[in-house]
């Protein structure tokens, strides 16, 4: 069979060539140590109990299909959480819930989209965004995010990237891969944009409650409610139960401009009939319970050890350096070209896989538009960290022994 054409730019490298060769040599017997996973469960990230309880004792009555924009206590629990965070707009009705964001993505950007439209997403950025646009029949243009400042977006370059197609502006906050997470001033620079050009905010704020130090998260919406805003969210991350699939997606801004909008994200989600009912039921416990996310993430916790841990231990390979990450549960390391000119950084990562046994995932796989960044996961031990930024350098430090000792013209030519 051939595959569809619509697929013909799109691509999903996290889970693409360089995870079939890690698994291939885990089947030969090698343990690989996996730095690039964002499932918090296989690093003994679980679940809080009371909600796995919860979501058992719901177990029986949740075996018919729900209604399709969810369950109408998860939807209340939903809504009432952002009207405590001063989102009072946000009512049971603006809320559908979804088998995770992703689905939610996919599904509010096929009701949105018209072959051609262009839709700014960040760089780098989580790559089912750009997928998503492209099998919409959008177009994916990418604004640059800012290394040198915090990896906030560049908002020059965002609005340099406005044309007459554009339609939607997606932002990811606290984001991946960087941690970034965005300053009232920048979110206001977004919502301006947004009504100067007409557009659609689509905030992806799944990592909202994973945040360090003194990071403070801010709901796009709660900058933006003249607007139409999307914001996503779930129990993927903060509550560490992304296999149950539970997420939702809240449409803001003034009702009659979205009106005919709603209608047709409701048409979508009745077509896959509703979300995957038991972990709906996990929603209205989790909002609503402990936040146990806040174990993790304060000093002394599990997250911050180990974020602190892996920036302070990459940061000290030669050539190496790396933001740290104001929230979520990544690090994405700059190489210096200087030191380091690759040409392919998907080859760095995989030769990083063969010879040290690490899987950790290209910058490129993001959108990043230069070869010369990876992504490295905060959530395995501080064991595994430590072992973890080892191996790296001692690659590292091999290829720098070895372009030390090229010729200079063996070394142009690279
Ligand atoms: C920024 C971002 N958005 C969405 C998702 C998908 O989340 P879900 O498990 O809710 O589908 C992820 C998963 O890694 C992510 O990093």
């Amino acid at each position: 069979m051939q595959h569809s054409s619509k697929l013909q730019n799109v691509r999903y490298e996290l889970r693409g060539p360089i995870l079939q060769a890690a698994k291939k040599m885990e089947a030969a017997g090698h343990r690989i140590l996996r730095m690039n996973l964002g499932d918090p469960a296989p690093f003994g990230l679980e679940a809080p109990e009371s909600i796995v309880v919860d979501m058992i004792h719901h177990l029986r009555e949740a075996q018919g299909y729900s209604d399709s924009k969810g369950i109408f206590s998860a939807r209340t629990a939903i809504s009432q959480y952002y009207q405590t965070r001063g989102l009072m707009q946000i009512g049971v009705e603006d809320i559908f819930v979804g088998n995770g964001v992703s689905e939610l993505i996919s599904m509010t950007l096929q009701a949105f989209l018209e072959n051609g439209d262009e839709v700014l997403i960040p760089a780098p950025d989580y790559p089912l965004w750009t997928a998503s646009v492209t099998l919409s029949g959008g177009r994916a243009v990418h604004y640059l995010c800012d290394e040198a400042n915090h990896w906030w977006p560049d908002m020059a370059d965002v609005a340099a990237k406005i044309t007459g197609r554009t339609r939607a502006i997606v932002l990811i906050n606290p984001n991946n891969p960087t941690g970034a997470v965005y300053p009232r001033h920048i979110l206001e620079q977004f919502a301006d944009l947004a009504r100067e050009h007409d557009l659609v905010l689509f905030s992806d704020e799944i990592y909202e409650k994973i945040l360090y130090e003194d990071a403070v998260h801010i709901h796009t919406a709660a900058v933006a409610d003249d607007i139409p805003v999307l914001t996503f969210s779930g129990l993927s991350k903060a509550y560490r139960m992304p296999g149950y699939r539970a997420g939702w997606v809240a449409v803001s801004g003034p009702r009659a401009a979205t009106a005919a909008y709603r209608e047709s994200l409701e048409l979508l989600a009745s077509l896959r009939l509703c979300a995957n009912v038991p972990a709906q039921h996990a929603i209205q416990t989790s909002l609503g319970g402990y936040q146990s996310i806040g174990d993790l993430v304060k000093p002394g916790g599990r997250l911050r050890e180990q974020r602190d841990l892996a920036c302070r231990l990459l940061n000290e390979i030669p050539g190496v350096s790396c933001v740290p990450a104001a929230g979520a549960m990544y690090l994405f390391p700059r190489l210096d070209p200087e030191v380091y000119p690759f040409t392919d950084d998907e080859k760095f990562v995989l030769d990083l896989l063969e010879d040290q046994k690490i899987l950790v995932s290209h910058g490129t796989a993001f959108h990043w538009p230069t070869p010369d960044h990876f992504r490295f996961v905060i959530l395995p031990s501080t064991d595994d960290i430590e072992e973890a930024v080892r191996r790296v350098a001692a690659f590292l430090a091999v290829y720098r022994r070895k372009a030390a000792a090229q010729t200079p013209v063996e070394a142009a030519a690279g």
